[in-house]
């Protein structure tokens, strides 16, 4: 295994590193989902949990499942869980090693770009409950994540684009480089080149360990990373959760935070139209024909609403992110403006 920098988010410490699919099972409660299970067939000699795949299951039952493998495996105090999936196996892998005996230790292995670049690290764990992501859950870090860019070439496209996505929040956030490098090697990216993916998640590791490093349980600088992300669950939600993907609908959203900023006239017009063009260039949608109305009306039931007031992440340029409200009358005009263009494709 090749160390990639371990990190200290309050009192845990997590040791971030590259391995092959060789060293990824380890001597622990293994959890997968049906679709990571099928990439590990040798797990049928070890301890091993399998779960429903998607969103779906990410629920008490699943949990429930977790708690009553690791008492029929005997797990103690000293056990480990491993988590082996997506950013759905392991927001419940790590929170179900965080109420197990009071805490256990939890080993990910994430197997899509998305968590790879962003779930796996940082130690919000959690499952969904009635109808709200995320509600229920801890801040449990994980003690090693390990990242295998191999793994990805199973993933469907629609998946792996979703993952970049999220990639392009980071490097807006945080590294000016990774911008750069996206728009310069995207033909090795979508061929899922392993050497091209381990310096993009290399890179976004490091943006998003920095900022959980300030800040693990999300008083402050941690909000910065759901960039777009007030867009895209409203998105989410008014399609129902199913025409956009989650990275597809953080996409969109991440062109509506810069116009948005555009519109308040804070964000950089060069910076707007380099940020559209990144977008364009991955070939995600970036017009959604969806009642306007309804997108606000979702927004106003974000749980991260605070006093009455939405606080936006918003962008004066790239690596300068700030976070404000905003009126309503501004993000109903860029909102319908982009539903107007989507009318006149
Ligand atoms: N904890 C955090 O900080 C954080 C951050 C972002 C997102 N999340 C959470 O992550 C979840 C979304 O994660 P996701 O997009 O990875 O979804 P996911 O875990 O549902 O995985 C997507 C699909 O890909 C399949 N899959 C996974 N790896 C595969 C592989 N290598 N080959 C083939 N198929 C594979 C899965 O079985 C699933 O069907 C959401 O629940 C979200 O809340 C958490």
């Amino acid at each position: 295994m090749i160390d990639i920098r371990t990190f200290q988010f309050g009192n845990f410490v997590t040791r971030t590193m590259f391995c092959t699919p060789e060293e990824i099972l380890e001597d622990a409660l293994l959890v997968f989902d049906e679709n990571t299970a099928a990439l590990f067939p040798e797990r049928s000699l070890r301890n091993s949990i399998v779960l429903p795949s998607g969103e779906k299951a990410k629920n008490w039952q699943s949990i429930d499942k977790i708690i009553k493998g690791a008492i029929d495996a005997s797990l103690g105090r000293d056990g480990c869980f491993c988590g082996i999936g997506g950013g759905v196996i392991c927001d419940m892998t790590a929170f179900a090693a965080s109420v197990y005996m009071r805490g256990c230790s939890v080993i990910l292995v994430p197997t899509t770009l998305l968590a790879m670049a962003d779930a796996s690290l940082g130690g919000k764990t959690g499952i969904d409950y009635e109808g709200y992501k995320n509600m229920v859950g801890t801040f449990y870090p994980a003690q090693e994540v390990r990242y295998c860019p191999d793994l990805l070439k199973s993933l469907p496209d629609r998946e792996f684009l979703s993952g970049i996505g999220e990639v392009i929040k980071t490097a807006m956030l945080g590294d000016r480089e990774l911008f750069r490098y996206l728009k310069e090697n995207r033909d090795l990216i979508m061929e899922r080149d392993s050497d091209t993916l381990k310096e993009i998640i290399k890179r976004c590791i490091m943006v998003k360990g920095n900022v959980v490093e300030e800040d693990l349980n999300e008083k402050g600088l941690r909000a910065i990373l759901n960039l777009g992300h007030t867009f895209a669950h409203a998105l989410e939600s008014v399609s129902g959760f199913s025409d956009w993907s989650h990275g597809e609908a953080v996409a969109w959203g991440l062109l509506m935070a810069i116009e948005t900023g555009v519109e308040l006239e804070i964000t950089d017009n060069y910076y707007a139209l380099e940020v559209r063009k990144m977008l364009e260039y991955y070939n995600f949608q970036l017009y959604a024909d969806v009642d306007t109305d309804k997108l606000i009306q979702a927004m106003n039931q974000d749980k991260k609403k605070k006093d009455g007031i939405i606080n936006f992440i918003l962008q004066k340029n790239i690596e300068d992110t700030i976070i404000r409200p905003v009126d309503s009358d501004i993000i109903h005009s860029v909102l319908k403006r982009n539903r107007d263009k989507a009318g006149d494709m």
